[in-house]
């Protein structure tokens, strides 16, 4: 048995939270620092220090802090929890204030202990925020000190393509690109990274998961959850660049890219960006829960369900029709993988036999199955389905995705995180599709009940090409 190595921060750190009384913080990021301290995985010496507008307290922003653990966590340590507010401290202040950030200079110093440390500046915040950030960090000189600056930026990044660009010059003029580490947070879900090592491993699947084998792609991100009172974000944004134009054109490119022989950070980026830039979208279906207008208080267009048809020029996938698909307030929260393969020539073909499937189902638990097709006893030649399948439990040095993505900032590794060439390409899908939409008229905005499984015309995308959504939901 081989010997696990559990990833622990090795170099002390000071992390600045930007967006700290946020609800992406809350969500997901508490919880995950709180997972790394109670599993010992943080240095001797690390503060972290929340920065927002809201005007509170310390100690507002420990309970604040403990109450998102707790509410996120299945069993909590309460004395590790404690000792870990104790390396919490907040700021408040403008984005655009100088003066507020010579103060939260200020904080840093006095509350660091010791001279040599990484310092982590993590945006939580919406793009808009970004450029006035990065100014005043380098207006109040955080990136002169020794102790180099990391900045962590969360998906989405900018609204478009044009609006990318220019987020990476604002930041090629402040900071070098070893400072800048770009989140997209299901890269760091070990579920997504297990798709590349599946193949890698897997002979069964490098040689059939291709152009001559797979008739079609699905690839699905239900949810359950509606837009959990992030009316403001998600009314700007919609599916399209909340879900689709990082989460699933990421899984996408992992499932489809050539595999590099030599796995840096590098050629991954590299091959990954060649499928983003050989997508062709075909069409794209746009639906909304009702009730959503009532939660955005605006008679909205935004689009809360988004199924896609595309194509790749990559000579894997070339002529293979890939559907992706993401919507809130769905009947159940699945996310999945799905490939559905041609019949063969000898084999039985009169349209009544299901296609033989590969389904990796990433959430709500990670599982892979293998859909055969077994014979009915007797002597008749007709057949039932015969399903195999494991559950894949992570087994070994076992994080969640932000826990896993922190360690890797603070060990300076970037291979789970982004590059500017592969956000370009991936908006580059998403420009055309959102121009669409403010063209579409309302009629083409299809609605559909919370608790459903989404729009009609979804299912109707599939039809037109003689295939149907598959879905293996517990519940639906
Ligand atoms: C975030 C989106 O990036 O991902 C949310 O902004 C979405 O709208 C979330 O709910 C889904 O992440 P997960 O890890 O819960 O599948």
């Amino acid at each position: 048995m081989k010997k696990i190595i559990f990833q622990k921060a090795e170099n002390n750190f000071t992390m600045i939270i930007f967006g700290a009384s946020g609800s992406l913080a809350k969500l997901k990021l508490f919880p995950s620092i709180y997972q790394l301290a109670a599993e010992s995985r943080l240095p001797a010496d690390y503060k972290i220090i929340g920065y927002g507008r809201s005007q509170i307290s310390n100690e507002d922003f420990r309970e604040f802090f403990k109450k998102s653990v707790i509410e996120k966590t299945e069993r909590v340590d309460l004395e590790k929890l404690d000792e870990l507010l104790k390396n919490i401290f907040y700021v408040s202040g403008q984005y655009n204030e100088e003066k507020d950030f010579r103060k939260l200079r200020s904080t840093v110093e006095q509350v660091e202990k010791t001279k040599n440390r990484i310092r982590i500046a993590y945006f939580s915040v919406p793009p808009s925020a970004f450029t006035e950030i990065f100014q005043n960090l380098a207006a109040v000189n955080f990136n002169s000190i020794k102790a180099k600056l990391r900045l962590v930026i969360e998906k989405p990044f900018g609204y478009d393509f044009k609006s990318a660009k220019k987020l990476a010059q604002t930041l090629k003029k402040h900071f070098s690109q070893e400072q800048i580490y770009l989140l997209d947070h299901y890269l760091g879900k070990e579920s997504v990274t297990n798709l590349l090592s599946l193949r890698y491993a897997n002979s069964i699947l490098t040689t059939l998961l291709n152009r001559e084998y797979v008739s079609n792609i699905q690839i699905s991100a239900l949810e359950s959850k509606d837009i959990e009172g992030r009316a403001n974000y998600f009314d700007n944004v919609g599916i399209l660049r909340d879900m689709v134009q990082s989460h699933l054109l990421q899984i996408l490119a992992y499932l489809t890219m050539f595999m590099p022989r030599e796995r840096t950070a590098e050629a991954i980026h590299h091959e990954k960006a060649q499928v983003l830039k050989s997508i062709r979208v075909n069409s794209l279906v746009r639906g909304q829960y009702i009730g959503y207008n009532k939660e955005v208080s605006t008679d909205s267009k935004t689009e809360t369900y988004a199924a896609i048809k595309l194509a790749l020029k990559h000579p894997l996938w070339k002529g293979v029709p890939i559907y992706l698909r993401s919507g809130k307030s769905l009947v159940e929260q699945w996310t999945a993988i799905v490939f559905e393969f041609k019949p063969r020539k000898a084999q039985r073909d009169d349209g009544t036999l299901p296609p033989n499937r590969i389904v990796i189902q990433l959430q709500p638990y990670e599982k892979i199955e293998f859909h055969l097709l077994t014979k009915l006893g007797g002597k008749t030649f007709d057949f039932h389905e015969l399903t195999t399948g494991r559950p894949i439990y992570c087994s070994g040095d076992c994080l969640n995705e932000h826990g896993r993505l922190l360690l890797d900032v603070i060990a300076g590794k970037n291979d789970l995180f982004l590059n500017f060439e592969e956000i370009f390409a991936a908006w580059k899908v998403i420009d055309p599709l959102q121009k669409l939409s403010t063209k579409m008229k309302k009629k083409d905005l299809h609605l559909y009940k919370k608790g459903s499984k989404g729009p009609k015309a979804s299912d109707e995308l599939l039809a037109k090409d003689g295939f149907k959504w598959f879905y293996s939901l517990p519940n639906a």
